[in-house]
């Protein structure tokens, strides 16, 4: 068997090609959607692989440099959140970025963690800026557990990864890394490095976003052995449906080959057009926004008003982005973008405006009183807004985009967080009664 393989695929292809008579969930009997099966002793069990399914998986550990790959059906979400109960226990403190994905809160209130915050730098167009080894070195002590890294963030920044891998190791902390969207990266050079090939212990990608699986396909990968296995297996399966979706799962297998065999040579051909693409279209006028060693898939338009930008592409060309605020608007290139497709793009952005910036829409930032997960179990009220500043929330909630934390359980409601929620036209809030 080898990487050109796709073994679960070619399972689930000779059940249907049997054309069975199906005495057996889906209740659509495969009329309505031939790839979809229930688990059945010819296409293997996603708990307890024996067959295609555990080829799959080896396949997929091989193709990432990983020890251990895992499929996941609840995204990257799914992945984070098993890392967390899996590794850590009430009280643990894990070093995490402020402007971490809701997931890894869901983590923290899962496991009964508790966050020590890095808090990076967001600049006035509202982009959180890369984590270095600086913000890390000096917090990561004895007590520190873990760190949770996300690589790359939305606008495709990255961390110092392999320096804080390392220096992490050092203080005896496992490093979790949320690269959601960077499934990409092992597979050229020319990208920023993979947290496998940092040696990063846990790393969770989306296979959807920046892969070719369906959405809700992403992987869970195990590297060296700071990590206990079948705790990690056990936490993976305690988040899953027991009914995992065949048609996710052939098309992880369909990506994995994909990534495995085209990856490299695709973003060969397609760096250069990006690069093209960015000074091109800073020709035309738009500011386009660069980091040093950044994941150029993610094209962020800034200092400019992004939602006119947006809707602008939308009217006159139906194009949609990613997201877009007052002051950027993001486009996501993938693998499968060619240079057919940015020219439509560049084309587009020739006939729009440059439309001035408004202000950027920063939230201010709260702290933590209570644990995420205390906050989260204790009872709790829905008050008016206009009564918080003072509480103790009991829920999260992001602002979209690009989802920023605004209040996590136990964050302390100020003034001013009362204050924003009202500007954002929220009325209600759930709030601790402790
Ligand atoms: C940084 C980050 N981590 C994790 C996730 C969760 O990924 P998924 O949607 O695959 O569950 C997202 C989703 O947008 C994300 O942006």
């Amino acid at each position: 068997m080898d990487q050109k393989s796709t073994p679960y695929l070619d399972a689930v292809a000779r059940y249907i090609k049997e054309n069975p008579v199906r005495f057996h969930y889906p209740g659509h009997k495969g009329i309505l959607f031939p790839l979809d099966l229930t688990e059945l002793p010819q296409t293997d069990n996603l708990f307890s692989p024996t067959g295609p399914l555990l080829d799959a998986q080896r396949l997929t550990a091989l193709a990432f440099g990983s020890d251990t790959s895992y499929f996941l059906v609840n995204g990257s979400t799914q992945g984070i959140q098993s890392a967390f109960i899996s590794i850590f226990r009430p009280g643990d403190k894990v070093l995490v970025s402020y402007y971490s994905h809701r997931s890894v809160i869901e983590g923290f209130i899962l496991s009964g963690a508790e966050p020590v915050f890095i808090e990076e730098r967001i600049d006035r167009w509202g982009i959180p800026q890369n984590i270095r080894l600086e913000d890390v070195e000096g917090k990561i002590g004895e007590d520190i557990k873990g760190i949770v890294l996300t690589n790359p963030n939305y606008f495709g920044l990255v961390p110092e990864m392999k320096e804080i891998v390392d220096y992490a190791h050092s203080k005896g902390s496992v490093v979790i890394v949320d690269e959601a969207h960077g499934v990409h990266l092992h597979f050229n050079k020319k990208m920023p490095i993979s947290g496998l090939d940092a040696d990063a212990d846990v790393v969770v990608q989306s296979m959807h976003k920046m892969g070719i699986s369906l959405t809700q396909g992403a992987l869970i990968h195990i590297k060296g052995d700071r990590i206990d296995r079948e705790a990690l297996e056990e936490s993976v399966k305690l988040l899953s449906t027991t009914s995992p979706s065949t048609s996710i799962l052939v098309s992880m297998d369909l990506a994995r080959r994909d990534l495995f065999l085209n990856g490299k040579r695709r973003l060969d051909r397609l760096i250069p057009i990006i690069d093209e693409l960015r000074r091109e279209i800073e020709k035309i006028g738009f500011p386009v926004y660069k980091r040093p060693g950044m994941d150029r898939t993610k094209l962020t338009l800034y200092s400019i008003d992004g939602n006119r930008v947006s809707l602008d592409l939308w009217e006159k060309f139906k194009i949609q982005p990613e997201m877009s605020s007052e002051t950027y608007c993001l486009f996501i290139i993938s693998l499968l973008d060619s240079r057919s497709t940015v020219n439509t793009l560049l084309n587009a952005l020739k006939d729009i405006p440059v439309y001035p910036p408004g202000k950027a829409d920063i939230p201010p930032r709260y702290t933590l009183v209570q644990s995420p997960r205390s906050a989260f179990l204790s009872p709790k009220d829905k008050i008016p807004v206009e009564d918080s500043a003072g509480r103790v929330s009991g829920e999260i909630i992001t602002k979209y985009p690009p989802g920023l934390p605004l209040l996590i359980p136990g964050a302390l409601i100020t003034l001013e967080i009362k204050e924003y929620l009202k500007s954002l036209g929220k009325t209600y809030v759930s709030v601790t009664l402790d």
